[in-house]
């Protein structure tokens, strides 16, 4: 059962924008998508680059390296040269804590 571990506060994450948090060993992005808050594995499955570092558009995320895309709400591939999916987390914010289970 996954374990909700506080990153920080959910006012770091403005809306439209992505930041990069580490929790349990692993770098994961959150997104903030109209005001809905999605966390997914920063790694790009293509070649590792921080996916909190390329661009978010709607619900999709460009990786700044090569240009491949995901679904932040589901961590499918959009666009290639990314084949793999990356792994999405269950997020929770309880007042000003930002939650990520993993
Ligand atoms: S590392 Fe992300 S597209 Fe290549």
């Amino acid at each position: 059962m996954a374990e909700f571990i506080t990153v920080g506060r959910p006012d770091e994450v403005p809306e439209g924008e992505m930041r990069q948090f580490q929790v349990g060993g692993e770098d994961v992005a959150v997104a903030n998508v109209d005001g809905e808050l999605h966390a997914f594995s920063d790694v790009c499955t293509h070649r590792q680059c921080s996916l909190a570092e390329g661009d978010l558009e709607g619900t999709t995320v460009t990786c700044m390296c090569h240009g491949s895309e995901f679904d932040v709400t589901t961590g499918d591939v959009l666009g290639g040269p990314a084949t793999e999916p990356v792994q999405t987390f269950d997020i929770a914010v309880e007042g000003d804590e930002l939650k990520i289970g993993i």
